[in-house]
């Protein structure tokens, strides 16, 4: 069985099609959309010793030229470094205007490649398999793409929409459980941002999608998109409403940095206490009650979330946090643009949050 959505964006419309087993009937799936049936795989270390053989037997059974560049895996390939060595290895296999890349893997396979296909030869089609819950959740849909720098994540990428997201939700089945965890986060800001009959949908059930159960994981993947599709539908460039996407970004992004997009806490797990942190200045403003922020924090604990920067190190630098705040991408005049919660299923964007409010924030939580 397979689910498609639509994201409506004119021209750059594509669908997302959802269902178990799609990675080995993706040669059928993407041939009709091909501007050419020569196609070249980005993939990570990881997801090419899993998942990579039925795509390429897939490909080669609808005789679709193909070749396949494996990069290491994690984030830390999301840099310029590893940009660059891509864009090297793709113009040696001397692609033209009419090859399409196909992004295999998480969301930094996702964000290099389709960085990458919206430069070289300025701009090819590209493709998104999403293998992590992450990726199918959110950042194979939207075409955010992008690299980190050291000053921060994603400050250097594009808007570049893909022609087409297969999620194919038997992939999630080799997922590690922390990495399920880590993209299940992303899941339950849909419901916190706007969608409160999700929100208790995922208190009921989200155990059982973590446990592995297909049913579960594709309701939560096909809700989750719905969301995003209609609000990239919305605002596909982030001039408004898209911001909301980024709750609990723009402190989730400074504890990643400072932990130098390591391992010791993973993207989705920044979000979570990032999300809690945005909770917690909502009821400091009055904007929220205790309870609604503390009905998400049991629901981060009892799934097996990290609830607050101590789960993850005992000493953080509050400066160097609010530092790394000012340099988010949604920083306007040197003021910063936080995404607030007006209890669960309603945000609000916010230009006034102060230093001061960050410092007392982080003064109560670190
Ligand atoms: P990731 O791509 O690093 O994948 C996580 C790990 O899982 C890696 O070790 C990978 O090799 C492994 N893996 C992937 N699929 C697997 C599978 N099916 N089985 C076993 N292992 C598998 O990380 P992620 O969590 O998918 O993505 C995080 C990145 O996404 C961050 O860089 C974040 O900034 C970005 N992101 C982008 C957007 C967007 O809109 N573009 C949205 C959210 C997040
Ligand atoms: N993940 C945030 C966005 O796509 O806008």
């Amino acid at each position: 069985m397979k689910t498609s959505l639509h994201v409506d964006l004119g021209e750059r419309s594509y669908n997302i099609l959802i269902g178990e087993g799609l990675i080995g009937k993706a040669g059928t799936l993407l041939a009709p959309i091909l501007k050419r049936p020569r196609v070249i795989v980005i993939t990570d270390e990881n997801v090419a010793k899993l998942h990579l053989v039925p795509l390429v037997n897939s490909l080669n059974a609808c005789e679709i030229k193909n070749q396949t560049i494996i990069l290491s895996e994690g984030e830390q390939t999301k840099s310029f470094a590893e940009l660059e060595k891509l864009l090297d290895t793709l113009l040696e296999s001397a692609p033209d205007r009419n090859t399409t890349l196909i992004a295999l893997g998480g969301g930094v396979i996702g964000d290099i490649t389709g960085f990458a296909a919206s430069i070289i030869l300025r701009g090819i089609d590209f493709i998104q398999i999403p293998t992590t819950l992450l990726a199918q959740v959110d950042s194979s849909v939207g075409g955010k793409t992008g690299v980190n720098t050291r000053q921060g994540k994603n400050l250097i990428g594009s808007f570049y929409q893909p022609k087409l997201v297969i999620a194919d939700t038997s992939a999630l089945l080799t997922l590690p459980k922390r990495e399920l965890l880590s993209g299940y986060a992303e899941a339950v800001k849909y419901g916190v941002i706007n969608d409160y009959p999700f929100f208790v949908w995922l208190e009921e059930h989200g155990a059982r999608a973590i446990e592995g159960d297909m049913d579960a994981l594709a309701h939560i993947i096909l809700e989750s998109c719905k969301t995003k599709a209609e609000i990239v539908g919305h605002d596909e460039r982030e001039s408004g409403l898209r911001a909301i996407l980024n709750f609990g970004h723009t402190l989730g992004h400074a504890l990643e940095l400072e932990t130098g997009y390591s391992k010791t806490l993973l993207h989705g797990e920044s979000i979570a206490i990032g999300m809690l942190l945005a909770l917690h200045l909502s009821v400091t403003r009055g904007l929220c009650d205790m309870e609604d922020y503390e009905r998400v924090r049991l629901h981060f604990s009892k799934v097996g979330l990290p609830t607050s920067p101590r789960d993850v190190a005992e000493k953080w630098s509050a400066s160097r946090l609010i530092q790394h705040c000012y340099k988010d991408k949604k920083a306007q005049d040197g003021g910063l643009t936080f995404v607030l919660a007006k209890g669960i299923g309603k945000t609000i964007i916010s230009h006034d949050v102060t230093r001061q409010e960050l410092e007392t924030l982080l003064a109560e939580t670190l």
